[in-house]
């Protein structure tokens, strides 16, 4: 955990707290610890009144929680539709005019969709999948770009039953293969392209060559988007708005078990194949309206909300999609780049819709610094209320930032701790009640047991540990796809008892917890986790690698940067085109995202006797620490070597 000893000394320079402001406390859903003792008190009779308020169900449950560590049952016997939950049920209540989305693409072009348009596109597209032959339980991969179909191809297949897995669009054709083959899906729907910054993107290129791979896909279906020209293969591929034009707006929702999957996200873990995390319908239906509705402090019937997340990553899922949808809130999605065609184009959103949350990362609010404040300042963006932060640890210089640029010094920052596997926020503060700290996630929400517990598993009340979770919560991870075995020691082998989240943390002197970062294998670049095995197998299949070594490096922007040790087979030379020639090789087996830094080539990398690399001096020498402990190398002398080379001339950067 040494990497994060910069996140702590920053976080002994900010010391101001900042109590909820007396106008937001008294106009908050929330201001009062009810919630925190209703929960104390009696946390499954807590989720089970927040199931009864917040969500809509065809039959009640036999039990709240049945708990075979580490299986989970929630709502047991219950049935549900959450496409229902997100669309039927507030146009029957009158609402069908209100918006669900502004959406904007890159480009400039806008559309409004209301309630009532997302239900009748969503019905439609649910009876196109039927028509194709998906039926309830079957996989839909779905590669888009932010565009509002994406949505509409998600709230579908949760009509039917039909579980979804989104491939972020920026992954590459091999990914995407990969989490097609891993799930059988038996449709795959995706686009001509997509716009970034002020490109277009070849999704439908990648998904053939995807699909080249994978037999059990039986359609593709594609929007168009860009209008650019593509290949369309006879009898396999369809285009939406073809199949779109002659369908039906009405579709009865399926009535679905609390326990059916909604859907599969693949995630990065510490070995180089992705894990296909399970979320199933009840339960993860209940805690992520608890958490958008208090966490965000929703008013629904006034708030613009933006989560200016991607929906290929779960914070889109849970945040943009699910969670907003089923409060009936009013979102805007947003295509493109923030630099596209300017710098400001985020602050010309906001002031254009009047945005009155912002829910970001924390790499985004330390590129906006890095640009500027008087690109926000240009902007009026006094529809703002309240700012969230998710995806790495915010440091408090960034924290104090945005609060004072963007949220004016009147918005309470909620930072929101969670992962991919717990489906939901779990760590925030609640914006009515709790006093900030600049970079603490502060507590756990109500219902949620956390706590730092030391390398034996004993509980931590000061200073720093590990994360656990000590208790089953509605949205968690049902499993690993396919490999319950993997499941189990991933996240419940470390601690018995208690899931391991593979997060360091620290409790301070007031109880507040700080999130420190992965102390795993696994990266954190812009909020995205990228695990160092992942991008070593990808090296070694270059045929000029003889062996790779990955380390997470700090870096300024992306809070994470990828740093590749390589070594060569002997009849290759080592050059800075190599170098760039590896770095665009990772991009392109893993995705963009994943592409190293700096590639450091060595003739050696340092071992221990028994031949294990030790990545721990390697990210020493990245990171630009002195060494940690050497007397178990082989040969002492190779980290000097590539302590030199680090620092000298064949480090390859952007
Ligand atoms: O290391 C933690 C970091 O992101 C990891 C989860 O990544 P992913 O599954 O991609 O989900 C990201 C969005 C929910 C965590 O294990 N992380 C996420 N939020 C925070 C965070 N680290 C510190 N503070 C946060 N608020």
């Amino acid at each position: 955990m040494s990497d994060h000893s910069a996140a702590i000394e920053d976080f002994l320079l900010e010391r101001r707290t900042f109590p909820p402001p007396r106008a937001f406390r008294d106009a908050a859903a929330v201001s009062d610890r009810s919630l925190y003792e209703a929960a104390d008190a009696d946390w499954e009779g807590f989720w089970a009144a927040q199931a009864r308020e917040l969500v809509d169900w065809y039959e009640p449950w036999t039990s709240v929680c049945e708990w075979d560590l580490p299986f989970a049952t929630w709502f047991a016997g219950a049935k549900l539709n959450v496409s229902y939950n997100c669309l039927d049920r507030h146009v029957e209540a009158g609402q069908g005019d209100r918006v669900a989305f502004f959406w904007e693409g890159e480009p400039g072009d806008r559309r409004v969709i209301t309630y009532s348009d997302l239900l009748d596109e969503v019905c439609r597209f649910a009876n196109v999948l039927k028509g194709l032959g998906v039926e309830r339980g079957d996989r839909v991969a779905i590669y888009m770009p932010m565009i509002p179909e994406l949505p509409v191809a998600m709230l579908a297949c949760a009509r039917i039953g039909a579980p979804h897995s989104i491939v972020f669009g920026g992954f590459s054709s091999e990914a995407l293969a990969g989490r097609i083959q891993d799930a059988r899906a038996e449709v795959l729907v995706t686009a001509d392209g997509g716009w970034r910054r002020g490109t277009i993107s070849g999704l439908k290129p990648n998904a053939d060559a995807a699909c080249a791979e994978c037999p059990t896909i039986r359609h593709v279906v594609v929007v168009r988007r860009t209008g650019q020209e593509v290949a369309m293969v006879d009898g396999r591929d369809l285009w939406w708005h073809d199949l779109m034009g002659g369908a039906a707006t009405e579709c009865a929702p399926e009535r679905m078990d609390s326990e059916d999957l909604l859907y599969l996200l693949y995630t990065s873990g510490t070995t180089a194949k992705p894990k296909g995390i399970m979320h199933t319908t009840g339960g993860y239906l209940t805690q992520i309206a608890f958490t958008h509705k208090y966490v965000f402090d929703l008013k629904a019937e006034s708030d613009v909300y933006w989560c200016a997340a991607d929906i290929g990553w779960v914070t889109g899922h849970s945040y943009i999609v699910y969670g907003p949808l089923a409060n009936g809130a009013t979102g805007v999605m947003y295509e493109g780049t923030p630099d596209f065609p300017d710098r400001d184009r985020w602050w010309e959103i906001i002031e254009r819709y009047r945005v009155s949350i912002l829910y970001t990362a924390p790499t985004a609010i330390r590129t906006f610094m890095k640009w500027g404040s008087e690109l926000p300042a240009k902007h009026d963006l006094s529809s703002l209320r309240l700012l969230g932060s998710v995806g790495e640890p915010i440091n408090p210089e960034a924290w104090v930032w945005y609060h004072e640029n963007i949220g004016g010094g009147r918005c309470p920052v909620v930072d929101t701790w969670w992962q991919t596997e717990t489906g939901s926020i779990l760590i925030s503060p609640l914006p009515g009640v709790t006093t900030l700290k600049p970079g603490s996630a502060t507590f756990p929400l109500p219902g949620v047991g956390a706590e730092v517990v030391d390398d034996h598993g004993n509980r931590v009340e000061k200073g720093g540990g590990y994360l656990c979770l000590t208790r089953p919560w509605p949205a968690m991870l049902r499993g690993i796809y396919g490999d319950p075995e993997r499941y189990r020691q991933t996240y419940w082998s470390r601690f018995e008892g208690r899931y391991f989240a593979g997060d360091g943390a620290k409790v301070d002197d007031d109880g507040y917890l700080w999130l420190l970062g992965r102390v795993d294998d696994v990266m954190n670049v812009s909020g995205h986790r990228i695990s160092t095995t992942e991008v070593e197998s990808a090296l070694v299949d270059h045929p000029a690698v003889a062996e790779a070594a990955v380390v997470g490096a700090q870096d300024p922007t992306t809070g994470q940067a990828i740093v590749a040790y390589v070594t060569l087979k002997a009849s290759e030379v080592a050059s800075e085109e190599r170098g760039e020639e590896l770095r665009t090789h990772v991009a392109s087996v893993i995705g963009p995202i994943a592409r190293p830094r700096t590639v450091i080539f060595t003739d050696e990398l340092p071992k221990t006797r028994s031949g294990k690399i030790m990545r721990r001096l390697l990210a020493d020498v990245a990171n630009g620490r002195s060494l940690g402990d050497t007397t178990t190398l082989a040969d002492p002398s190779v980290v000097e070597e590539i302590r030199s080379r680090a620092s000298g001339g064949s480090a390859d950067e952007e």
